[in-house]
Parts: structure tokens; C-alpha cells; sequence
């Protein structure tokens, strides 16, 4: 499904709403280019699991965990070269089930990745508005 934001906060709440729809074992996988929006659209995904610690961008930290409702595992894969790489984040530990996973620049690291993730692409239009596609979940709103 293809949705459009006009601010950081929709983005946020159509993040929320994902989030509402998962359980957890979910990974979403999100690409766009730098600045499209996938830091905020994961923070509204946090907001939904009740996670009150503020979400920042994993990109030096890699893989950052936090606690809600339901763990969030967010993730940046930019850097990611191989298995070897998505080995060391302790990434497989976070596939039991337990956790929804959130991945920044799931692409680069496709291969790598269960089958069957949720997909997130987003694409920046102008200043202030995004377009959204989301596979793997029904219509959100
Ligand atoms: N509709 C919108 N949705 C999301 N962000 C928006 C929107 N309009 C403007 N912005 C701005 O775009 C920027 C998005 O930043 P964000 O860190 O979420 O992007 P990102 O895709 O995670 O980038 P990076 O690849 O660097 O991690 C923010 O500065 C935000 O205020
Ligand atoms: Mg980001």
C-alpha cells in the first residue's frame, strides 16, 4: 500500500500504526534515502510498543535496544558488509520471537534476512512530504 505524510508527525503515526498490527518475531525492513523519514517512522513505532526512552538514530551504535510493551530492536545496516558483520551486532540473538525488529537500510543486507519481512520504502517529496510504501500488512488507514 502506497501512503503519503506531510509532516514528521504523520510519519510517526503511520509508524504507530504499523506497530499496533505486529507481533512480536516481526522484522521491518525500511529503505529511502538519508533524511526520508526512517529514524522518525521508528520512533513512532516505539511510541505504539510503549517505549519511553527517547529513539535516536543507530548509526554508531548499530543495533540499539529498547524496552516497551514488546522489546524493540532497532538497527542501522548501512555499514553491514556480511553475515559476519550482522553476526557481531548479536542481530540472530533478537530472531526468537521475542522482539519486533526495526532495520534502517535493510537492503543492503537482504540476502541476510528472514524471509517474509514487512517492507517500509519511502521516498522523499519536497520538503516536508513523503510517500510510503509498506508490504507485508493490510491497509493501515
Ligand atoms: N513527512 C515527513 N516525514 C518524516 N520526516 C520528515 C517529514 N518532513 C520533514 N521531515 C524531516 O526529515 C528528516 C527525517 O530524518 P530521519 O532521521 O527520520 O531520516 P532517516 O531516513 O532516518 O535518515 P538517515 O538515512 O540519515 O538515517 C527530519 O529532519 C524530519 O524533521
Ligand atoms: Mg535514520
Amino acid at each position: 500500500m502506497e501512503y503519503r505524510t506531510h509532516s514528521p508527525a504523520e510519519t510517526r503515526a503511520l509508524g504507530a500504526a504499523l506497530a499496533r498490527r505486529l507481533t512480536p518475531g516481526a522484522v521491518v525492513g525500511l529503505n529511502g534515502p538519508l533524511g526520508a523519514g526512517k529514524t522518525a517512522f521508528v520512533q513512532g513505532m516505539a511510541e505504539a510498543l510503549g517505549v519511553e526512552e527517547p529513539v535516536v538514530s543507530p548509526t554508531f551504535a548499530i543495533l540499539c535496544v529498547y524496552e516497551g510493551a514488546v522489546q524493540l530492536v532497532h538497527m542501522d545496516a548501512y555499514r553491514l558488509e556480511d553475515a559476519d558483520d550482522l553476526e557481531s551486532t548479536g542481530f540472530y540473538d533478537f530472531l526468537d520471537g521475542r522482539s519486533i525488529l526495526a532495520i534502517e537500510w535493510s537492503d543492503h543486507i537482504a540476502p541476510l534476512l528472514p524471509e517474509g519481512i514487512i517492507r517500509v520504502a519511502m521516498a522523499p517529496l519536497g520538503e516536508t512530504n513523503r510517500i510510503i510504501h509498506i508490504e507485508g500488512v493490510d491497509k493501515l488507514c
